[in-house]
Order: structure tokens, then C-alpha cells, then sequence
């Protein structure tokens, strides 16, 4: 059975693009049935629509109350029969209703090699900033499940690069992102195929 996935963005999306790039190409055992966005005019909005994958925007100007937002969400995945949520730049909390009902289902990509360089506060080139004003040699991505606080769930795969002498913030960004382009859909791949298991908050991706 194919999973259908829903995908949550507020950026550029070219984590978005890359996952269905990869659906396309017959490599993962998925669908993308959705992607809900807090910001309309963001480039993985834009991309839903050219290529007519639903799109459901969910912010603070459409849903005044905090719980009718929550519930949105709810309402909407599970029209869906969503089975697997993908958070690819989404950056809005998830709220504790989803996180529940979701539980290890969820899945985040983060561009540091968490804990290092995770929770509130690290987004974006700020994360790279961080790492270069520290002289750290090596940092990566980390793709993990969502929990309740930010950047904490179990680790499902994590890939180190070393920091080069003449890295600047902005090519440290985009090297990084190049390795989350190949990890995110190994690990996707690998929940749609169920090889992914979680034992006592330990991921194991079974071969
Ligand atoms: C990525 O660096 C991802 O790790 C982080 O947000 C960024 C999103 O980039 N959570 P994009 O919108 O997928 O290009």
C-alpha cells in the first residue's frame, strides 16, 4: 500500500521538491496527498499548486482561535488518511493534538547535528552562523521524529561534513542542504517500505 504523505513547508520547498522528485522517479512507496503551509506566497506553496498537489493553508489570519487552528490540522490529515507527515522548513510549532495522534509519525530534517544546535532559537543561517563563530570542525544534518520540544524526538539517521577553513555561513547552508537532499529521502523511503521500527525512543531502520 502506498503511503499517502503530507508535507508541511513555509520556506523555499526544496526539500518538498526533492522528496517528490524522488516519489516521481518510483523510488519511495509514497504519495504526496498534501502540503500545509502557514505562508501562502512561499515558494512550496507555489510549487503545490504548478504541479496540483493539494494545498491547505493553516495560519493566524484564516483561524483567530488557537483551537479551531489545532483542529484544523486534525480535520484535514485525516481526510487525508495521511500516514506520514514530512516537516520540510515548516515554522510553526506542531501542535500537542498532532504530535499524539501522530505519535512517530512525524518526521522533521534539521540542518545541524542535533543536540548540537537545536531548540528555539536555531533556524535557518543562524544554525551555520553558530557553528562557524565556534570553530566547530564537523556538523551535519539530523533527521529525527517530532516530539513535543523543539528538535528533541528520537534520531533516525544523522550525516556529518567536515567545516572547511573557507567556509562562510551561506556555503556551509548550502552544502548542508545538498546532504539533506540525499538523507531525506532514504529515510522517507525507508518508513514507506515499514523498516523503520522505535523501540524505547530508539529508531531502528531494519535492513
Ligand atoms: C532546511 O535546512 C531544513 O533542514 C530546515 O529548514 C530548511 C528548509 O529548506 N528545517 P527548504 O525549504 O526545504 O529548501
Amino acid at each position: 500500500m502506498l503511503k499517502n504523505i503530507a508535507i508541511f513547508a513555509s520556506g523555499a520547498g526544496s526539500n518538498f521538491k526533492n522528496i517528490k522528485t524522488s516519489i516521481d522517479n518510483g523510488n519511495i512507496n509514497g504519495t504526496i496527498v498534501l502540503l500545509i503551509s502557514n505562508n501562502p506566497n512561499c515558494g512550496a506553496v507555489i510549487f503545490a499548486r504548478r504541479y496540483k498537489i493539494n494545498c491547505e493553508i493553516i495560519n493566524d489570519y484564516r483561524y483567530k482561535n488557537i483551537k479551531e487552528k489545532d483542529t484544523q490540522y486534525k480535520l484535514v490529515l485525516d481526510s487525508y488518511k495521511t500516514d506520514l507527515i514530512l516537516l520540510a522548513g515548516f515554522m510553526k510549532k506542531i501542535p500537542l493534538n498532532l504530535i499524539n495522534d501522530y505519535k512517530n509519525k512525524i518526521i522533521n530534517i534539521h540542518p545541524s547535528l542535533l543536540p548540537k544546535y537545536g531548540g528555539s532559537g536555531y533556524y535557518g543561517i543562524k544554525i551555520h552562523q553558530s557553528v562557524i563563530k565556534n570553530n566547530e570542525t564537523e556538523t551535519g544534518v539530523t533527521i529525527h521524529f517530532v516530539t513535543e520540544n523543539y528538535d528533541e524526538g528520537p534520531v533516525i539517521m544523522q550525516r556529518k561534513i567536515i567545516v572547511r577553513i573557507d567556509d562562510t555561513p551561506e556555503i556551509l547552508s548550502k552544502r548542508v542542504l545538498q546532504i539533506e537532499h540525499k538523507v531525506y529521502q532514504l529515510v522517507v523511503k525507508a518508513f514507506c517500505s515499514n523498516k523503520i521500527t522505535v523501540n524505547k525512543n530508539k529508531v531502528i531502520i531494519n535492513e
